[in-house]
């Protein structure tokens, strides 16, 4: 029975490809489909019994790394930790593992004058978790061996390791490919910043961890995890291969310069970008493309795609029969497919699904009201200016939570002044009914202000306590009173518009309640400060 409703629903895809391509395409059609159901059942007669009678539903998981010495921290019960699935995902995968990372650094590198690490005792690096790092490598490295189809894409490494993981991973096997990425040379700016892992075309990680060893028990990081997903992890997979084919395109044959008229700004772009004119714009030669016409830029869609499914929640007591709403979203919009919203489409319209007096979620490590890394400075309200529009028609309360810590941009604190001053514009006349509000805390993992190498190159000690790049809240996600958003982009221009991104959102109720539960227990913390707003009037007295 299984098999049959699970036959006839490929079929049904390949009907649509059917009506809407070329009949002379009919015959290769015909072949695949024949190939489509003869994988099917080899696929299904690998399955284990109880997935097969009825219950191969997809499930879903929050994901969490906790950094190690926050005692005052709540934990949520159901959370997965972010090392785990790692190695889960690498240790299940039987037939192809696709990893898009920034950097690689599982393995720490306490010897290495030039590493972060430097100086740390062997010791001291246990209590930091990193033989966890170590152990996510050994399952992947194990992957490797079974001859799986691995595909690993990165921005570029990171001081002083680069590409030495992926290069060591593919070295000798020609099952494993591994290419860097730099967007820069499509966007003049901009990396691969998506964290995603595909396993065998069903299971798929969504978040913030990095592939480091810091990222599973040294820094905060917030994910889902979607086992037996076929559907959202092809989907991905799309988008998996959009990035591939432009690492292997020549740049300078495929972008153009632009006159930006939504950011007021000169810019490089693909040449398939809707911010060309559309008279000037080619033809875009990856897989998966916008099927928007007629645009100038990325406006928002009205009906972004949806995936109407029931997603299981074992890590929630919550069940519920009712079919829900999932999405996924990209960034930059020029890697976008088909009719999946903009990155930056899906976090404001998670921010305008608040109820009236109700509130919105928002967890980020870095918050600009600009771009970062652009040559020409971009002003950016879109957030900001959707928060206030539900502080004012619909009596909010905006919660934000931004982290500080040793690479905290100095310029975060105004913009978040700025936001701040939405709650005396709201009570300004007489004439507002408004009664929503704006509350914002910084975010200070313990030990944030005394992280890097334990030693300097000649060995005298630092008084650092913690590794570089750690203590510091990573996560990325909003979560409103209806709806979930899971992303791996922080909240600033760049990672919308020239820096790859991916969301997974839903409204499930159980995955909203418990992100809710993550964000609270973070928000209620000892760690949390609130955010000063300006003082009365002498700031705006000059
Ligand atoms: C495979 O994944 C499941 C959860 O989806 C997990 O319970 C199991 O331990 C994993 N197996 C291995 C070998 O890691
Ligand atoms: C690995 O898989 C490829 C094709 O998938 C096959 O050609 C090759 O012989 C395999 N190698 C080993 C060592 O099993
Ligand atoms: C990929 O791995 C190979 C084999 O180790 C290495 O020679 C090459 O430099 C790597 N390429 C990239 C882009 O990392
Ligand atoms: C890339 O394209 C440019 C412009 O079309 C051309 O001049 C250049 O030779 C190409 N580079 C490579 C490596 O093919
Ligand atoms: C776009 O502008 C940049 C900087 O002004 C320049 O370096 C680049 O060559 C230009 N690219 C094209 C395709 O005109
Ligand atoms: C589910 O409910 C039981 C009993 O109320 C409780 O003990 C348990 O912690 C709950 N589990 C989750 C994941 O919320
Ligand atoms: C989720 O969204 C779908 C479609 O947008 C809607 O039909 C459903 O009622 C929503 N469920 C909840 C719990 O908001
Ligand atoms: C917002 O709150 C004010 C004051 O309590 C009230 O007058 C107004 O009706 C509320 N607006 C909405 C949309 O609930
Ligand atoms: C931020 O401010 C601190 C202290 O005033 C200063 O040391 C640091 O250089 C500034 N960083 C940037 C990026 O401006
Ligand atoms: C709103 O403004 C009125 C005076 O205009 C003041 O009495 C009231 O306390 C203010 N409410 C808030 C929440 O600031
Ligand atoms: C680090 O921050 C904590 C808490 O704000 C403070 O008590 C401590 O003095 C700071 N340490 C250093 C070395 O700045
Ligand atoms: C070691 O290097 C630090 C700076 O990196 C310097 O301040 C210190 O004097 C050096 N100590 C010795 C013993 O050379």
């Amino acid at each position: 029975m299984p098999i049959v409703v699970f036959v006839h629903k490929r079929y049904n895809d390949t009907q649509t490809q059917l009506r809407s391509r070329d009949k002379r395409k009919m015959k290769v059609i015909h072949s695949r489909i024949i190939v489509v159901i003869v994988w099917v059942l080899v696929n299904l007669s690998l399955l284990p019994v109880s997935e097969c009678s009825g219950s191969a539903k997809c499930k879903a998981w929050l994901v969490q790394s906790i950094p190690t010495d926050m005692p005052g921290l709540r934990r949520v019960p159901g959370v997965l930790s972010t090392a785990d699935v790692f190695r889960w995902l690498a240790r299940n995968s039987s037939q192809r593992l696709d990893i898009i990372a920034q950097y690689w650094q599982f393995e720490a590198n306490p010897k290495d004058p030039q590493s972060g690490d430097f100086g740390y005792s062997k010791q001291d690096m246990k209590r930091f978790g990193a033989h966890q790092g170590a152990s996510v490598y050994g399952a992947i490295d194990d992957a490797a061996n079974r001859n799986l189809t691995i595909r690993l894409l990165s921005h570029s490494g990171v001081y002083p390791d680069y590409t030495k993981e992926p290069s060591k991973l593919a070295s000798g096997r020609p099952n494993v490919k591994n290419v860097t990425l730099l967007l820069s040379e499509w966007w003049g700016s901009g990396i691969v910043h998506a964290k995603v892992w595909i396993s065998d075309r069903r299971d798929v990680y969504i978040g913030s961890a990095n592939n480091d060893w810091k990222s599973l028990t040294q820094v905060k990081e917030v994910g889902i995890y979607l086992a037996a997903c076929p559907k959202i992890a092809r989907k991905v997979e799309t988008y998996f291969d959009n990035l591939w084919k432009l690492a292997s395109l020549n740049s300078t044959a495929y972008t153009t310069n632009v006159s930006d008229k939504q950011w007021q700004t000169e810019r490089q772009v693909p040449c398939w970008s809707h911010f060309v004119d559309s008279k000037a714009r080619c033809s875009s030669p990856l897989p998966g493309i916008v099927e928007t016409d007629h645009v100038a830029g990325y406006p928002i869609l009205s009906d972004p795609h949806m995936f109407k499914m029931q997603l299981q929640t074992p890590g929630h007591n919550y069940s519920s029969l009712q079919p829900q709403s999932s999405y996924l979203s990209f960034a930059p919009p020029e890697l976008s497919f088909g009719k999946y919203q903009a990155d930056e489409q899906a976090w404001i319209e998670t921010i305008k699904s608040v109820g009236s007096g109700g509130t919105v979620r928002i967890s980020t490590m870095d918050w600009l009201g600009q771009s970062q890394f652009m040559k020409h400075t971009i002003y950016w309200a879109s957030l900001s200016s959707a928060i206030s529009e539900v502080v004012f028609a619909k009596n909010a309360t905006l919660k934000l939570l931004v982290a500080h810590w040793a690479h905290f941009i100095n310029s975060t604190d105004q913009y978040l002044k700025s936001l701040l001053y939405s709650n005396v514009l709201c009570n300004s006349s007489e004439y507002n009914h408004c009664s929503g509000k704006v509350e914002i805390k910084y975010y200070m993992v313990p030990g944030f202000n005394t992280t890097g190498p334990a030693r300097t190159g000649n060995g005298t000690r630092t008084g650092n306590i913690y590794p570089g790049y750690t203590r510091v809240n990573h996560g990325k996600y909003a979560v409103s009173d209806v709806r979930a958003h899971i992303g791996t982009s922080n909240l600033v221009w760049d990672y919308f518009y020239t820096t790859a991104g991916v969301s997974f959102g839903t409204n499930n109720s159980a995955i909203v309640s418990q992100l809710q539960q993550i964000f609270d227990a973070d928000w209620d913390s000892e760690y949390a400060l609130p955010v000063e707003e300006l003082g009365e009037g002498n700031a705006f007295s000059s």
